[in-house]
């Protein structure tokens, strides 16, 4: 027989029936085959087998590797995770969304935090302990187990939080999850919690792949990503996965009225809980919790990242809800980051789109956990020299000269940062920084503003030359086409700063109007160098396609300062309209009108965004240039929460008097979940005014204009919460 004879006929055996040498042969020419096909595929666009044929190599190519693991090749097709794969499974929309927590760096933070908790609930010293739970936060993947009758149904993973992907048949090969719950079991259960790897299994997995020359994972946490989003399942069996319950999601009744206690009631499900999870009354236990279990971290055999703490009982945390994905009863307080020393090489200067001359460290290349890291964030001036406008050393701050030997730290996916120098290190002559008083990009005065409020100076550096400034025009233009904004396809970075330099588009505006100018040209945009006459076409095509905005891309292209995407959401979903919104971030400049309050009223929005805001409308060239962009776009007005049902949806409603069942700023929250639109004053447009004990002007008011008035109780029967 040939060599291809003896392949062809390895392709007939099924995977039960290889040998361990015909398995390999098998693998080998599985890989060179599927890698054939691929190339074909994605390099040629010209595939020579049918989907299903090729699906079928894949699915054999698995069916071996999980049969012999010991055999997974270096270059083998299923190491391509992330690519293909990934396509197949199918999707799972979450009942209840999947949040994810905030983060908490310090002791400090974490005192902020109870804080923040006790204020919104109103929960002082006197009505007792305020219990907080303490947990490790396992650094895996979270999974959400749906089980219906006490029958697991699905297995999602948590996706973008909304919708995630089925990988049922991969988490049923988990020892650690139950397909059947044990005891008294509500009807509809689903249990949300960590998939990890633990160390030993970890290396015994990687030491196996790489004597048979596979591929390794990084780190357990890839290693349990990689394992549990195998098409096969037959693979995933092979991972020794574990899984700890720490959450839920839908639940038609719940067994207990605290965190604690709806754990403990997992593992009579059945489910492994984390057994160093404590419940707390003070923030100094908390802490104790965390600096005990840091210090235990080694000796773990699995790896967490920090704490996490949760309000324990349940009704507080109704009634604490969430801000935008995370929720307010829970926060994640983080190990300290990785570190690593290297060079400081340069201090370069960007200007950004608000002006402000932002320092960042140009580093000779370091590895910190797993990530190259070449330049860092340096704050502001005084961070670089390392003392503040009183002459008192500044927290944080470190003297920095170029050459400095200096530590890097890394948390997460927050931006790199030095944390030290080692001034050992220093060479001789190195000399302080010279922080500029001219912006690099115009050479405008760059002055730090006065805060007229505490008579201390800013710490940012901004340029004066807003108008002349290319490199803040440039930066907003940026910002304004980014993805999160118009996300105009084709028109990046890159076209920016082109057609900047060239006069073509200097305002938002000048993009919508570039078509229209293009016919009148002499130098067509097809003609330039780079471009034709389809890639016009196809520009223009695409920022057409923008002139019927959503109205939150609108409002967060604008650039204003601290209005991010979820400022801008609250903002759009708050107002509807672009034209409602305008006009009353117009009238809210007088910082003490109806406007000013229904601005500072919307949930979510505190008193410097609505500053922001309200400063950015005054100005007259804004305004002038909104006018000229919305004379060639056409925001979508915002559909309205689906709060169907809900008897207050669509409704304005305002508190006055002395709530006793909640606080203002829950009693805002749950209108707003509702659909309603709270706000500070009555007026015409007022339907309800929920009134507590003490209740006056206000009340008087809805009397005089006929507006239904209701007690607290009655809006609790109302809304039949
Ligand atoms: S609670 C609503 N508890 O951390 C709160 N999360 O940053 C839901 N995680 O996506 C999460 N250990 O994957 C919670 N003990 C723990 C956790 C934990 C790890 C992960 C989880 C979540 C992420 C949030």
């Amino acid at each position: 027989m040939t060599d291809t004879d003896t392949r062809a006929s390895l392709a007939a055996i099924a995977v039960d029936a290889l040998t361990i040498e015909e398995a390999q042969a098998e693998l080998e020419r599985l890989a060179g085959e599927i890698a054939e096909h691929d190339r074909r595929y994605h390099g040629e666009d010209a595939p020579t087998i049918s989907d299903a044929d090729y699906d079928a190599l894949r699915r054999r190519n698995n069916e071996i590797e999980a049969r012999y693991p010991e055999l997974v090749r270096a270059d083998s097709p299923s190491a391509n995770v992330g690519a293909a794969p990934l396509e197949t499974f199918s999707k799972i929309e979450h009942r209840v969304p999947m949040l994810s927590l905030d983060n908490a760096f310090t002791d400090e933070d974490v005192r902020d935090f109870v804080g923040r908790v006790r204020r919104f609930l109103k929960f002082d010293p006197l009505m007792g302990a305020l219990a907080v739970t303490a947990e490790p936060k396992i650094d895996g993947l979270s999974l959400s187990l749906r089980y219906e009758k006490g029958q697991l149904i699905y297995a999602a993973t948590r996706g973008d939080g909304t919708t995630g992907e089925n990988v049922t048949a991969n988490a049923r090969t988990i020892s650690d999850i139950p397909h059947t719950l044990k005891g008294d079991v509500p009807e509809v259960v689903e249990i949300r919690g960590e998939v990890y790897m633990a160390h030993a299994d970890f290396q015994a997995l990687n030491q196996r792949m790489e004597a048979n020359g596979g591929k390794v994972f990084a780190n357990p946490r890839n290693a349990a990503a990689g394992s549990l989003r195998q098409l096969n399942s037959e693979i995933t069996a092979s991972r020794p996965l574990k899984f700890f319950a720490y959450a839920w999601g839908d639940m038609s009744k719940l067994p207990s009225e605290t965190q604690m206690g709806m754990v403990e009631q997992m593992a009579v499900w059945g489910f492994q809980i984390n057994p160093l999870m404590k419940r707390c009354e003070t923030v100094e236990d908390l802490l104790a919790v965390y600096h005990g279990i840091e210090e235990d971290r080694a000796t773990l055999g699995y790896d967490i990242d920090g704490v996490v703490y949760k309000v324990d009982r349940l009704d507080l945390q109704q009634r604490l809800g969430f801000v935008s994905r995370s929720p307010r009863w829970a926060i994640a307080h983080k190990f300290p980051a990785e570190k690593a020393y290297t060079i400081l090489n340069d201090i370069e200067i960007q200007v950004g789109r608000t002006g402000a001359l932002t320092p960042v460290a140009k580093l000779e290349p370091v590895t910190v956990g797993g990530v190259v890291v070449s330049n860092a964030t340096l704050h502001n001036e005084d961070y670089i020299k390392g003392i503040g406008q009183d002459g008192e050393p500044i927290r944080g701050g470190k003297d920095l000269r170029i050459g400095d030997t200096v530590q890097i730290q890394r948390a997460g996916d927050v931006i790199p940062q030095i944390v030290d120098v080692d001034l050992d290190k220093r060479k001789e002559g190195a000399v302080a920084f010279d922080f500029p008083t001219a912006c690099p990009a115009c050479g405008s005065h760059a002055v730090r503003e006065e805060n007229p409020k505490t008579g201390r100076l800013d710490a940012v550096r901004r340029c004066t030359g807003a108008l002349i400034c290319p490199a803040q025009a440039t930066e907003r233009l940026k910002h304004f086409v980014s993805r999160n904004a118009f996300d105009i396809e084709g028109f990046g970075d890159k076209q920016v700063d082109a057609f900047y330099a060239d006069d073509l588009v200097k305002t938002a505006a000048d993009i919508f109007t570039l078509e229209e100018r293009d016919k009148q040209s002499l130098t067509k945009l097809r003609n330039r160098e780079g471009w034709g006459a389809v890639s016009a076409k196809n520009l223009f095509e695409a920022i057409n396609a923008k002139r019927n905005i959503d109205l939150h891309r609108l409002i967060f292209g604008l650039g204003i300062r601290h209005v991010g995407e979820g400022n801008a959401k609250l903002l759009a979903r708050a107002y509807g309209s672009w034209q409602a919104f305008y006009e009353a971030m117009v009238k809210a400049h007088d910082k003490d009108g109806e406007a000013w309050e229904d601005l500072n009223a919307i949930d979510g929005i505190g008193h410097i965004v609505a500053d922001a805001v309200t400063e950015f409308f005054a100005e007259e060239h804004n305004r002038e240039q909104l006018d000229a962009l919305l004379a060639q776009i056409t925001p979508k007005q915002v559909e309205k929460i689906d709060a169907s049902g809900s008897p207050v949806a669509g409704k304005t409603v305002v508190f006055t008097g002395s709530l006793e069942r909640m606080t203002r700023d829950e009693a805002k929250a749950m209108a707003e979940r509702l659909g309603a639109k709270v706000s500070g004053s009555v007026s015409k447009k007022t339907d309800l005014l929920v009134a507590g004990p003490g209740a006056g002007s206000k009340l008087k008011k809805a009397e005089e204009l006929q507006i239904e008035v209701i007690t607290e109780d009655g809006w609790f029967e109302l809304v039949g919460a």
